[in-house]
């Protein structure tokens, strides 16, 4: 397949400019990339900090013909692609945190975000945003709030980002069309074989709410497995923290 990529210098964020652009100016697998992001958004309406030439702001626009109940899955699928590539091309060790944190040597090296737009049955859009640090500034180090990790001090290497980006466009769109034809449960050994959290004492925050548990891996709708009083429960959603973190 073919994905069209549109290439900014200076953006608000480029998901907010695919959403823009939907319905009728986007076509599916359609990507965008920016230098600098003015308005950068990370998960729970956190800011996600863009500094110009610095890493990585990618986002990709899918068609979700089999529907918004698939939505969970996505981001983890996205997950693994982009952990394929960096296995793959780069023989990083990674480690993914549900449901869509990207991890090596136990730092946060990327993230993901996944925006919806559609009704809860039926077939939706989607777009896919990926921030991904590849040399990080340090007036913008300074202002992050948890352990994370570059691919320079990763590598200590420069990459090409351009070669990097094409590699991620391309294993996103195979794993989301093997989603699209097979689901999730083919993919659950792949994913549960880099599960950060597997086995490990945590605590979810939903809201206010905070519960403990131990994390067993992920189910074929892509909830989240927490064991709580011996009993295994899906998680849709909220906020996973290692215990005691
Ligand atoms: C997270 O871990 O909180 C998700 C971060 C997602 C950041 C990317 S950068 C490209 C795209 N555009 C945005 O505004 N956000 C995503």
């Amino acid at each position: 397949r073919k994905n069209f990529v549109e290439v900014h210098s200076i953006i608000d964020s480029t998901n907010s400019y695919l959403m823009r652009r939907l319905p009728n100016n986007v076509a599916h697998g359609q990507a965008c990339v920016s230098e600098f992001q003015s308005a950068g958004r990370g998960r729970r309406g956190k800011e996600w900090i863009s500094p110009f030439g610095s890493h990585l702001y990618l986002s990709m626009y899918w068609y979700l013909e089999q529907g918004m109940s698939a939505a969970m899955g996505i981001s983890l699928v996205v997950g693994l692609a982009v952990s394929d590539v960096l296995q793959q091309r780069y023989a990083l060790d990674v480690q993914l945190k549900w449901p869509n944190d990207i991890y090596v040597n136990g730092k946060k090296l990327a993230g993901i975000l996944v925006e919806l737009e559609g009704q809860s049955i039926g077939p939706g859009n989607c777009v896919i945003g990926l921030g991904l640090n590849i040399n990080m500034p340090k007036q913008s180090a300074e202002k992050i709030d948890q352990p994370w990790t570059d691919l320079a001090t990763e590598l200590g290497d420069e990459i090409d980002r351009n070669v990097l980006s094409a590699q991620l466009i391309a294993r996103i769109s195979e794993r989301l069309e093997q989603h699209h034809q097979f689901g999730l449960t083919p993919m659950l050994d792949d994913w549960q074989r880099q599960d950060f959290f597997y086995n490990k004492q945590v605590k979810l925050l939903t809201g206010e709410k905070e519960t403990r548990g131990v994390c067993k891996g992920i189910n074929s709708s892509g909830a989240l497995l927490l064991e709580i009083d011996g009993k295994q429960q899906p998680i849709y959603g909220g906020e996973v923290s290692l215990r005691g973190a």
